[in-house]
């Protein structure tokens, strides 16, 4: 029996495999959102049952948040491990969503079919590509391509407060010889791709107060300084004309590119102008004196996610609110410390309001930027199986987001992370309508299997 069979057996095991992805789509696990604790317990429930069925000795692990799937299988070759996460987004707006985002269904669409629903493209489907060609192989060859961990999260998209302890508990059972990572996408949306580094990301929220109570902009305007008013001006200052970010000491650690990995992005070509303009964008916004690329995937950020106070809803009212607030995060690179960083901000906001304004910070989660050694023979054997199955040659790629596990393998376990995906940049994830293309699921089931065999050859 050959990988040519399971190959030919993750064909016609597509339909099969969809409706168990369905099915798993249909639980609300959103991890941030305490309503929806049961059905993060369920989708858990569900990995464990799917899995035991496989013949994976699995088990959900209680944690003080979301469970986490461990499971083992196989007795020999290579230990490799494989996380991915049950978690999902919160669905708002709802108003904007085309059908219920847990009602997922496959649509026909102009591009060729996606499942669409939330936790489709993340993590959900991608999750299951990997469980899908184990099926296949399993059931073509009878028996598993090596020995596997597995490790699945339902905390991912809430910053993962379980997850160091539960790494470092669970150390001894959790190391193996590679870590894969199923959470990332395709460059430009067609050629495969491993991710040899990524953002780390630092997350603050503030509330300013001026007022004691919300006053009558009439009566008050004028004399009482207004809270929105000084935070914007605060968020104004941010960032200075050139786009550089202006917090002391905020670049420290963040490194210059090398000429190879220069010379090697530029290869890429990547086409900048198609990614903004499919966002209805078309000038890139960031360090004016900045590559594309090195916008995306190698420079730092500082973004505004969220800011509101006063009066927002229907019609008008004249109020000088007491309140302002705003939820800030950082994208880093480098060694940037995002503990530094978090002090010396908020330094910087409390020194620029006027006296008459008190202000109060919450943090939201502080992680550093991570990245891949690909020099392993694993990371070649790799790229040439992905090569294979996309008849595009996969490319080492950086990545925008943040995957905290990453850097958590090498710092607590020594473990090097391979980051393979198959999402695409249209499929929507954290917003309305986020699908999982049919093509992204069935040749990264596909890609999977081939990855298989080659780090068992
Ligand atoms: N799957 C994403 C990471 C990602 C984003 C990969 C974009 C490829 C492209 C992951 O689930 C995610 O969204 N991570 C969060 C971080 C987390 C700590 C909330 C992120 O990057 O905002
Ligand atoms: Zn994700």
């Amino acid at each position: 029996m050959s990988l040519d069979d399971i190959l030919a057996r993750i064909d016609t095991d597509l339909p099969e495999a969809t409706e168990r992805l369905l099915e798993l789509l249909r639980i609300p696990s959103i991890s941030t959102d305490p309503a929806f604790k049961a059905d993060c317990d369920r989708a858990a429930d569900w990995l464990v049952a799917d899995l035991s069925a496989l013949g994976v000795e699995v088990s959900k692990r209680p944690t003080p948040g979301h469970p986490m799937v461990v499971g083992h299988l196989g007795d020999n070759g290579p230990h490799l491990l494989f996380y991915g996460h049950y978690d999902v987004q919160p669905v708002d707006p709802l108003d904007l969503w085309d059908r219920d985002p847990f009602d997922p269904q496959v649509e026909d669409t102009a591009k060729g079919k996606v499942i669409r629903g939330r936790g489709s493209s993340d993590d959900k489907g991608q999750l299951m590509t990997f469980i899908e060609a184990l099926r296949a192989w399993k059931a073509v060859k009878g028996d598993w391509p090596c020995r596997i961990t597995f490790f699945l999260e339902g905390e991912e998209e809430s910053g993962s407060p379980s997850l160091v302890p539960f790494m470092k508990e669970n150390a001894e059972e959790l190391k193996t010889d590679i870590a894969l990572i199923c959470d990332t996408g395709l460059f430009e949306s067609r050629t495969p791709a491993i991710v040899t580094m990524l953002r780390g990301l630092l997350g603050e929220e503030l509330t300013v107060t001026a007022p004691s109570l919300d006053l009558h902009s009439g009566m008050y305007g004028g004399i009482a300084m207004n809270p929105i008013r000084a935070l914007s001006k605060v968020i104004a200052s941010l960032h200075d004309e050139t786009g550089r970010i202006t917090i002391p000491g905020f670049y420290d650690g963040v490194p210059e590119l090398s000429d190879a990995l220069e010379a090697q992005w530029q290869g890429l070509a990547f086409d900048h102008q198609k990614f903004l303009d499919d966002v209805g964008l078309s000038i890139p916004a960031g360090e004016q004196d900045r590559t594309p690329l090195e916008m995306i995937w190698s420079r730092p950020t500082c973004e505004v996610n969220g800011i509101w106070g006063g009066y927002t809803g229907d019609g008008f009212k004249t109020v000088l609110p007491s309140k302002a607030h705003a939820k800030i995060s950082f994208r880093l690179v480098g060694t940037q410390d995002p503990l530094a960083i978090r002090e010396n901000f908020r330094e910087m906001v409390s020194a620029a309001l006027p006296d008459d304004c008190e202000v109060e910070f919450a943090p939201h989660g502080a992680s550093p930027a991570s990245g891949a050694d690909t020099s392993g023979a694993m990371f070649e054997a790799a790229r040439q199986a992905l090569s294979d199955e996309w008849q595009i040659p996969a490319a080492y790629i950086g990545c925008g987001g943040s995957i905290p596990i990453a850097g958590y393998f090498q710092n607590i376990l020594g473990t090097e992370p391979m980051l393979v995906g198959f999402g695409k940049d249209d499929d929507a994830i954290h917003s309305p309508n986020e699908k999982y293309d049919m093509e992204s699921f069935h040749k990264g089931i596909r890609s999977w299997a081939r990855i298989l065999d080659a780090l068992t050859k």
